[in-house]
């Protein structure tokens, strides 16, 4: 029964992830996949002698309401730094848990069921003991490395890549103690404190390895982290024997890395790039904008827009991080409404890395209602730019910056873009001519056909919704 109860759970997860796949369908795999986990949850608790039920209904309430209260009140911006943390909590808890097995196996502390010495050692299987130390590096690993993640997005530690003298070889060094230490844990089980030091040395080492990437790398980390903290828990499913737990950490191991690989190339970088030498790292030498700008942006008012946008019959709106920071979605709603009343075709160019996490954009214009069917992707809308009167680029800046085209060694040069300037008119909408995330200037400002509307996004995108009307 144990055992078909984890199979419905594990169905349910890969009915879940399946459903998330496409927007349509991600509510219902969001739910999916909670039922897979509350049945095993169920599962675990029916099946297992539980030591102390109190205490876990006790966490469990505790957990609910952090849970909830996190999810409600997190701000759609300071998503990746939340999933860091959970990343870093799964991490910690396959370092307890299988420690905690450790303990019990050997015997170890007052109430523990095991044996001793040779007894217990033989009750430690070479599967269960190479398991425990993987738990036990994998997840101080993901523990530290995912802490110091959102330190750096949530500016309570430094954002710029953290370098020195050397680094590769400390890396290295300690890499090296923590696979000397891991194989101590299952050469002398009995010797606990080679267990401690092995999750010790791995939280040095984590630390180590964010520490020296830039902020603007640190959503690629978090969805390694996320594959490393499934990997960590899978470790774990073996030292417990348990096969849920076994498949759940693989899923989670196998879709962080495959998420991890479709955003390094979206933005044209190799994970070797991004784990050791950073667009942090390059970004001091890209220079300022003046020069590219000096005379040549042209400034334009809401009212301007609005009557190119009268005379337009196609209009193709690129948002991008700006969009999420001003929470402007609901007058692009409003703005896509107007123009469709008028016959004019609207359709949205999505970028795989604008904003700030994978599928940003499609949230926020989700939240609107906005239909699937008008959200394009990039190789769906580059070659309909040409025949677009008007392109609206609204907070929008790397994904829609020209010098990528160009081999110039900048941060996001080879990153694939959206093609806007190939539009008629482009509008672009910001505060003023600072630079994305890359901290790069933007010859797309300065083109002949662009035309810059200054402003908040969403105050903006509001004076543009009643210019149109009036116009
Ligand atoms: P960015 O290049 O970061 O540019 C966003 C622009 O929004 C800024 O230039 C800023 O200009 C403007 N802005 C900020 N607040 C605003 C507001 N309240 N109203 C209007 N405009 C505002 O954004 P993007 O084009 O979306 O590109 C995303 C970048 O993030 C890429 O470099 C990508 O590689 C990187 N990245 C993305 C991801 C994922 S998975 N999405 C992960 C890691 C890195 P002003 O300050 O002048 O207003």
């Amino acid at each position: 029964m144990v055992e078909l109860g984890y199979l419905l759970a594990a169905v349910l997860f890969i009915g879940g992830l399946k459903g998330l796949t496409h927007p349509r369908s991600a509510v219902r795999g969001n739910i999916t996949g909670s039922l897979g986990m509350l049945v095993a949850v169920v599962v675990v608790l029916l099946s297992q002698e539980i030591l102390n039920l109190t205490l876990i209904v006790v966490g469990i309430a505790l957990g609910s309401v952090v849970g909830a209260v996190l999810a409600l009140t997190i701000k759609m911006t300071a998503m990746p730094q939340l999933v860091g943390l959970y990343n870093g909590f799964g991490g910690i808890a396959s370092v307890l848990v299988a420690g905690a097995v450790l303990y019990q196996v050997l015997g170890i502390g007052a109430g523990s069921g095991g044996g001793t010495g040779a007894v217990a050692s033989a009750g430690a299987g070479l599967q269960m003991l190479v398991a425990t130390s993987a738990s036990g590096l994998i997840g101080a690993v993901t523990f530290f490395g995912s802490l110091i993640a959102f330190g750096k997005l949530q500016g309570i530690v430094t954002e710029k890549p953290v370098r020195y003298p050397g680094e590769q070889v400390v890396k290295v060094l300690v890499a090296a103690a923590a696979l000397v230490l891991a194989a101590m844990v299952v050469r002398t089980p009995e010797q606990i404190e080679y267990y401690w030091a092995l999750a010790g040395i791995a939280s040095l080492l984590g630390i180590l390895l964010v520490m020296p990437i830039g902020g603007a790398d640190m959503p690629i980390v978090i969805a390694l982290l996320n594959s490393y903290s499934g990997l960590a828990a899978a470790a774990t499913g073996f030292v417990l024997n348990n096969t849920v737990l076994i498949i759940a950490g693989s899923l989670v191991g196998a879709s962080g890395i495959i998420l991890t690989n479709i955003m390094c190339k979206a933005m044209n970088r190799s994970l070797a790039n991004v784990l050791f030498g950073g667009v942090g790292a390059v970004q001091e030498s890209a220079g300022t904008g003046d020069d590219i700008y000096e005379g040549r942006v042209k400034s334009t008012s809401a009212e301007e827009v609005a009557m190119i946008l009268k005379s337009a019959r196609s209009v193709v709106i690129v948002p991008g991080y700006g969009m999420a920071v001003a929470r402007a979605q609901t007058p692009v709603r409003i703005l896509t409404e107007a123009l469709e009343g008028d016959d004019i075709s609207v359709n949205f160019g999505i970028h795989p890395v604008a904003g700030r996490m994978p599928g940003h954009m499609n949230v926020l214009l989700a939240e609107e209602n906005i239909s699937y069917d008008k959200l394009k992707e990039m190789d769906q809308i580059n070659p309909e730019f040409p025949n677009t009167d008007v392109a609206i680029v609204l907070g929008a800046n790397d994904v829609v910056n020209p010098l990528a085209r160009e081999s110039s060694g900048s941060p996001i040069s080879g990153m694939p873009i959206l093609d806007v300037d190939k539009a008629r008119t482009v509008v672009i909408i910001k505060r003023s001519l600072s630079p994305g995330f890359a901290g790069i200037p933007n010859p797309l400002f300065a083109a002949d056909n662009t035309l810059m509307l200054f402003g908040d996004g969403k105050k903006v995108m509001e004076d543009l919704v009643g210019a149109y009307r009036e116009a």
